[in-house]
């Protein structure tokens, strides 16, 4: 692979190698690869950040964590040029995490492996395997699966990235959300539908974050109506199919977007995703080195 910054990059094949590389290292599969690999979060991260760390640990590769707050990017210094450093010291992988959505172009030949931990809007590949992965463990296919992504659509980059990919192993993808946070670009690889429906006829109910930091103004909602509108509430979770599986890439606005009550329920695989996370990225490291 070399590079791993966008699911449009894989094909159906690769993402079930991956798949399958991730469930055996969850087996117990011991492996070593050899390596220098640098972590760069820009963008705060809790889950991306920690399950890269652990699937490194566990993997046995040499760490550096490049602390943004203590560098030279307080002094102005760029992440092309702060690639370039970690490059000219040994370092052959860098996991990064950057405001931008596209950020990735121009670092491409700095002989040094990108890997997208998570773009602005844009795309959030490494989140979006560890979906597959969990819904590939529930079900074993794709193919025969309606699933619902529901809410903040237009800026979560895992919305995007799981879209695009759901739709290439060809599941049925249904889209949930008031309208500003829908943009009609995404009938590509979905259908706009309304969330009781959706709710009714789905087979995984993927919930999205409300991200209220990339908000402006008109687009912000009470917490309380938006909960009525879109949230997956008690009352909702009661109309799922009783085989249907709850998913959120966290973290989690509880009673907003999904009730405190449903987050560790039975149907909820959301911790599930988290343990996977680090199966997946051991995974997508282990491509990543090996080419
Ligand atoms: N799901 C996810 O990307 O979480 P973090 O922002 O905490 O990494």
């Amino acid at each position: 692979m070399g590079h791993f910054v966008n699911v449009e990059d894989l094909s159906s094949n690769q993402v079930m190698h991956l798949i399958d590389r991730a469930i055996a290292y969850k087996k117990g599969e011991v492996k070593h690869v050899t390596g220098h690999v640098v972590n760069m979060f820009y963008e705060n991260s809790t889950r991306t950040k920690h399950s890269f760390e652990m699937a490194q640990y566990r993997l046995g590769m040499h760490i550096i964590n490049f602390e943004v707050q203590t560098s030279s990017v307080q002094k102005g210094e760029s992440l092309y040029d702060s690639l370039l450093t970690m490059k000219a010291l040994g370092v052959d992988t860098a996991v990064i995490r950057p405001f931008d959505d596209n950020y990735y172009e121009p670092l491409m030949n700095l002989g040094i492996n990108i890997v997208n931990a998570g773009s602005g809007c844009g795309s959030h590949p490494s989140q979006s395997l560890l979906d597959m992965m969990t819904i590939y463990e529930e079900f074993g296919n794709f193919e025969s699966l309606t699933v619902a992504i529901i809410g903040d659509l237009v800026h979560s980059r895992v919305a995007h990235s799981n879209m695009q990919l759901l739709k290439a192993l060809g599941a049925r993808v249904l889209l949930v959300g008031p309208k500003w946070y829908f943009n009609e670009r995404m009938l590509q690889w979905g259908e706009y539908v309304d969330i009781e429906t959706a709710i009714e006829i789905s087979d995984v109910v993927m919930m999205l974050r409300v991200q209220l930091e990339r908000h402006d103004d008109v687009m912000l909602m009470s917490a309380e109506g938006y909960h009525e509108s879109y949230g997956l509430s008690l009352e909702r979770q009661k109309r799922m199919k009783p085989h249907a599986i709850i998913m959120h890439p966290a973290p989690v606005n509880r009673n907003v977007e999904i009730a405190d009550a449903l987050v560790e329920c039975s149907q909820s695989r959301i911790v599930r995703q988290m343990e996977n996370g680090v199966y997946m990225r051991m995974a997508i490291l282990e491509s990543v080195m090996e080419g």
